[in-house]
């Protein structure tokens, strides 16, 4: 079975058990501001799964593109990969537990959809903690259809439970089903779930009775619905009996162009199949990115960092193959061939994808280069050491400086027989990230909680909202304190009068406007004498290293802190003062989020 067969012969199936076809969504979630893309086919659905009415009804069916991004540097194994395709099926609130896995029993046994052989088929269910019990119920509806209590395996919360697909949202208990492989048991205690390599998963049916809720809370659903799982690329590759994903017609026509942009031959040797697998994973990944409606561009933010890390990953790694030029649009045009059919959008959207790829590609060939140039602007004085060693802060300038890979220096070195001390790079490294760290303690004793994407952004917006006030009140206004959290900001600063609402309005209106200008946010480190002569605001009465860090954002705001901050104003969101009330005796205080 191919996967367009799959797709076909699953979505027939449900659309016959009175489930309506709707459309798979984008990649990048417009509902859910806690993950950058689409992780699985519920994801689009949350609303419904927490009560609102679906359009199409209560039995839904579709596949949906999705990327998972957590295991971006485990790609290049046999297994992993960015982008799949996830079919699914979902009840609101119409059939639970019985009826889905009597229909998931059918669809997988049934001789006219998969026909898996009733012996082969193993499954778990949740075993039960102190919040939920134990799920006798799956467990009795799989041993009424045959399957022998040997093959149910009742399995812990870690293993038997599902979402939710960001930080909040509706979950469960679930019930999975295996394959098994034909191998040996690797123990008395080996039964589906075992990660042995006997069983392997191929469907997931979760019973969605929660949500999770900003604060940690289990909330019951108002109703109970059915949210199922089935993973393309995967299932082709078990049904197939395929060692790995890139073994399987999915896989054979990518590879077969990387193969020919390059002079490897897959399957010849370890090291150079591996840099295959990535170019092939990354350049499927970004193709479906840069092919989705919302039009997306490699930037240095959020999904748009994602995108050009995984660009900048395979022609990295089609430099290892021996590929010099531009080489990811021609295996783009074989995706867009392949997939244009259940994704339209990719035939839609080829121009644009082709001239990203091409963009993207350049500029990093660029990097490259300049990075290139400078190794042999340094090469004289590398030489000159006879222990044939590279310095690591060397090498780490190359980093900082040109966005130069280390493992890029660390070849250009081997070639001249050299190796980077690696050990002073790494060192370099956690110290630069360290120095962010301990400046923002130092700078905000007790404010900036956290170091998550919202405080950081919210970090941000104090500095464009402390030169707002300045620059609307006077240069009197000097920053008393802040206390940053993920949801808000709070700010208190020296002014005597309570702010009329006109100025408010200002101060918000020149925040925004610097957002809308998406100003790079620069650090540059500096004495603070330096500093205070370039301009900078520095708090008066704190204690300061005699080395600093100034944040530089545009041509609006210089401020000494430890950061951290986002590279651009332009992903801080829109910024509005919630309140603004005395604190103490000539110091005010605002309140104000990004929305
Ligand atoms: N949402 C479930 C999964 O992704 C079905 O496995």
């Amino acid at each position: 079975m191919n996967a367009h067969e799959l797709r076909s012969k699953y979505i027939e199936f449900f659309v016959s058990r009175d489930h309506a076809l709707i459309q798979g969504k984008s990649l990048l979630p417009d509902n859910d501001p806690t993950v950058l893309f689409t992780t699985a086919g519920m994801h689009p659905l949350v609303p419904y799964l927490l009560g609102q009415e679906h359009p199409a009804g209560k039995r839904l069916t579709d596949y949906q593109k999705c990327i998972r991004t957590v295991d971006i540097d485990a790609v290049g194994d046999p297994s992993h990969l960015t982008f799949f395709e996830m079919l699914g099926n979902w009840s609101l609130g119409d059939y639970f537990k019985e009826e889905a896995i009597k229909m998931s029993f059918e669809f997988l046994t049934s001789p006219q959809y998969l026909g898996i052989p009733l012996e082969k088929l193993g499954v778990t269910v949740f075993e039960g903690d102190s919040t939920v019990p134990r799920d006798e119920e799956s467990a009795a509806v799989w041993k009424s259809l045959g399957i022998p209590e040997e093959r149910i395996s009742y399995r812990p919360r870690s293993d038997n439970w599902w979402g939710p697909a960001g930080t909040t949202g509706p979950c469960g208990p679930d019930s999975e089903m295996f394959i098994d492989m034909g191998k040996q048991p690797c123990g008395p205690d080996c039964a589906p779930g075992c990660a042995c390599g006997k069983w392997l998963e191929i469907w997931n049916d979760v019973f969605m009775q929660y949500n999770k809720t900003a604060d940690g809370v289990y909330e019951p659903l108002a109703r109970t619905c059915v949210d199922t799982g089935m993973g393309i690329e995967r299932t082709i590759t078990i049904l197939n009996g395929k060692k790995s994903v890139y073994d399987t017609e999915i896989f054979a026509p990518i590879i077969a162009a990387v193969e020919k942009a390059s002079s490897h031959t897959y399957g010849t040797d370890p090291e150079k199949d591996k840099s295959t697998r990535i170019i092939a994973d990354h350049t499927r990944a970004a193709t479906f990115i840069l092919g989705d409606p919302s039009g997306l561009s490699p930037s240095n933010v959020g999904a748009g960092y994602v995108l050009r890390r995984l660009i900048r990953r395979a022609v990295r790694h089609g430099r290892k193959l021996g590929i010099e030029g531009i080489m990811l649009s021609p295996i783009a045009r074989v995706i867009i061939e392949q997939l244009s059919s259940p994704y339209p959008e990719l035939a839609q959207n080829k121009a644009f994808i082709i001239k990203e790829f091409d963009k993207e590609e350049a500029k990093f060939l660029e990097t490259l280069f300049k990075g290139e140039r400078e190794f042999e602007k340094l090469l004289p004085n590398l030489l000159k050491d006879p222990r044939r060693l590279m310095s690591g802060r060397l090498a780490f300038k190359l980093y900082d400086t040109y966005g130069f890979p280390i493992e890029l220096t660390e070849e250009l070195a081997a070639e001249q027989g050299m190796t980077v001390n690696r050990t002073e790079f790494d060192d370099a490294f956690k110290k630069h990230q360290d120095l962010s760290r301990a400046g923002s303690e130092q700078r905000f004793k007790g404010g900036l909680a956290d170091q998550g994407d919202m405080s950081v952004k919210y970090h941000t917006a104090t500095h464009l909202m402390h030169q707002a006030l300045r620059t609307v009140l006077g240069n009197h206004v000097a920053q008393k304190g802040s206390n940053i959290t993920a949801e808000r900001m709070r700010f208190d600063f020296s002014h005597n009068v309570p702010m009329s609402s006109e100025e408010l309005a200002r101060v918000e209106a020149i925040v925004n406007e610097q957002i809308k200008r998406d100003l790079p946010v620069i650090m540059n480190v500096m004495s603070l004498e330096e500093a205070k002569n370039t301009g900078a605001i520095a708090l008066f009465g704190e204690k300061y290293e005699p080395q600093v860090k100034v944040y530089t954002i545009g041509d609006f705001s210089k401020e000494v802190c430890g950061g951290p901050h986002v590279e651009r104003t332009g992903m801080l969101g829109v910024f509005k003062i919630q309140k603004e009330q005395s604190s103490s005796a000539g110091v005010r205080r605002i309140r104000a989020v990004l929305e």
